[in-house]
């Protein structure tokens, strides 16, 4: 069963919370259009997100918190326009296809998510390598890794 949901409504919508889904799907008929940010994105196993990238981008772009959990089909963030960019504690667990977090053709740039404070990461196996800019990211306080074996080293 899919789950319509209407992104671009909802003007006042803080926080968003969807999880035990098997397909996400945008109700495209509302333009896409910038709202104000949402503070808490929290989207935990979604085995299909079917939002095009550019209303992804607009919607959940900057949210303060954002989670994503149990994604089994997850293979990149950008694919589906969601990045670390613009978060402050961000949340990534159990998604076993996800090798980067970033975009395969551009390494995140220091000055772009240099607000991050929190980063956990999970149960990630084929994650194999973070972003070469974590050691530029002079706001991270917490930074929690576990259980990602592809993992062997960061900066
Ligand atoms: C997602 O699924 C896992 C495993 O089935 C479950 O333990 C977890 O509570 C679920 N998460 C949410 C937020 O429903």
């Amino acid at each position: 069963m899919s789950l319509v949901v209407s992104i671009s409504s909802f003007l006042l919508l803080c926080e968003l919370s969807i999880s035990g889904c098997a397909e996400l799907v945008d109700d495209c008929s509302s333009p896409a259009k910038e709202v104000s940010p949402l503070q808490t994105l929290s989207l935990s196993n979604i085995s299909k997100f079917n939002i095009p990238a550019d209303r992804t981008v607009l919607r959940f772009g900057k949210s303060e918190h954002f989670e994503i959990d149990g994604w089994e089909e997850l293979a990149s963030l950008s694919q589906h326009g969601l990045s670390l960019v613009g978060h402050r504690f961000i949340t990534v667990w159990r998604c076993p296809q996800l090798q980067s977090l970033e975009a395969e053709e551009a390494e995140l740039q220091p000055d772009k998510i240099s607000r991050v404070e929190s980063l956990k990461i999970a149960s990630c196996d084929r994650l194999n390598r973070l972003p070469q800019v974590l050691h530029e990211l002079t706001f991270l306080t917490v930074m929690e890794i576990q259980g990602c074996r592809g993992l062997v080293s960061f900066a």
